[in-house]
């Protein structure tokens, strides 16, 4: 859930600490901003305990904040323009729903750890597009989680924090999401893409060539069935992996099946589970290689990963759509690219390119031009740098 228009030019920043004075006609003490983000390569293995690359992007939510002394929150939204309010004691999965139920869940996933938080006032807003696929939920999240620590004065780690973002999203909100979205937000570093093993939580940050430029393009189509494929998705992973483990009892998840055996493997699995597992050992592997390519400064080798990945979410995980299918074909032909291949969840939303600094601009115009030929509308873009992650800044000396 993000807040705001994506095309206005004022900072999220100073859009929440107006929009603070406007609705509590009061000053905020505390300002905590979140990026949303765009995975790299590495999809659809999160919650198979694999190994993910994602950058935090440009675009992020900002809270305007103030402590209260009561267990009250009031959460006034920008792009809603409305005001929620709970009472942190009295939460429960579902009891806020809406956009509002992201802070909620974020207060209540606190409370369930024992940790009491106390209210406050807070103003949102942000240029993350909603629903687009670049996390604006777990953004909101994490500014939240960083809100709260914040006016109560807990010491959680970023990281711990990721943590407890992706329980209220799990428990609270009812989205079965993996881990990479909330560590991303949480732990990016500015120039640099981050190499998270989503079974150890181990992170590497690789610094990204100065040369290189992160197009992001939005589909414009927004499935609903997103969701429900996800989940199902989920499920099919965890047959192959109960599948797997009668024949190898140390497959405790499809990261443990290694490039190697994976064709004997295949052989004890049905359709659709041979070609789900395909793809997630293949794509494990490629963040690996991808990995090695960016530090060894080998980023046409990087390029063709990606668009490895692609056609393995295309053909093997079923994930795409004729319109991300378009916008990836466009995209290498066009000048300047390097690789791109579809991000986040799939069924529409949007790709990841990676293309020169030189030709961003022509690499834009041609991909522009090719899709409203085709769907008679042009995507939207983001062009961006890798960005830093969370952080929260003091308002008054
Ligand atoms: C969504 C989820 C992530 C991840 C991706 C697919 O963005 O929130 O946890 O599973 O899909 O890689």
């Amino acid at each position: 859930m993000s807040t705001s228009d994506p095309t206005s030019v004022v900072a999220p920043g100073v859009v929440a600490r107006q929009g603070f004075s406007r609705a509590f006609g009061d000053t905020p003490e505390f300002s905590a901003r979140a990026p949303g983000r765009v995975n790299l390569i590495g999809e659809h293995v999160d919650y198979n305990e694999g190994i993910v690359l994602p950058v935090a992007v440009q675009n992020e939510i900002a809270v305007a904040f103030k402590t209260r002394a009561d267990g009250r929150v009031r959460v006034f939204s920008d792009n809603f323009q409305e005001t929620a309010e709970f009472q942190i004691a009295d939460l429960a999965p579902g009891s806020v729903v809406g956009w509002a139920a992201y802070p909620a869940g974020v207060a209540w996933a606190l409370a369930q750890q024992g940790l009491a938080p106390r209210g406050l006032d807070a103003a949102v807003a942000g240029n993350i597009p909603i629903g687009g696929g670049l996390s604006s939920s777990a953004a909101l999240e994490l500014a939240f989680a960083a809100a709260f620590q914040r006016v109560t004065g807990f010491d959680i780690p970023n990281l711990e924090l990721a943590r407890l973002c992706q329980q209220a999203e799990n428990h609270y909100v009812g989205v079965n999401c993996g881990i990479m979205d909330q560590i991303a937000v949480a732990c990016a570093e500015a120039g640099r893409a981050l190499l998270l093993d989503c079974r150890t939580l181990e992170i590497r940050q690789i610094p990204l060539p100065q040369s290189v430029r992160i197009v992001v393009l939005d589909s414009g189509v927004k499935r609903e069935l997103r969701s429900s494929e996800y989940n199902r998705r989920r499920r099919e992973c965890e047959e192959a992996v109960t599948r797997l483990a009668a024949v190898d009892p140390d497959v405790r998840a499809l990261r443990d099946v290694l490039p190697g055996v994976l064709p004997s493997m295949l052989r004890h699995l049905p359709p659709p589970l041979d070609r789900r597992a395909r793809h997630v050992v293949g794509e494990i592997e490629r963040v690996m290689l991808a990995a090695v390519a960016l530090e060894h400064g080998e980023i046409e080798r990087f390029g063709e990963l990606s668009f490895a990945s692609h056609r393995s979410l295309r053909d093997d995980y079923q994930v795409s759509c004729d319109e991300l299918d378009a916008l990836v074909e466009l995209a290498r032909q066009a000048p300047g690219i390097i690789g791109a291949r579809l991000t986040g969840a799939g069924f529409g939303g949007c790709t990841v390119n990676i293309v020169s600094v030189a030709l961003a601009e022509d690499f834009l115009e041609y991909v522009r031009a090719g899709y409203e030929r085709l769907f008679g509308q042009q995507p939207s873009a983001f062009v961006t740098t890798a960005s830093p992650g969370l952080s929260v800044d003091s308002l008054q000396s």
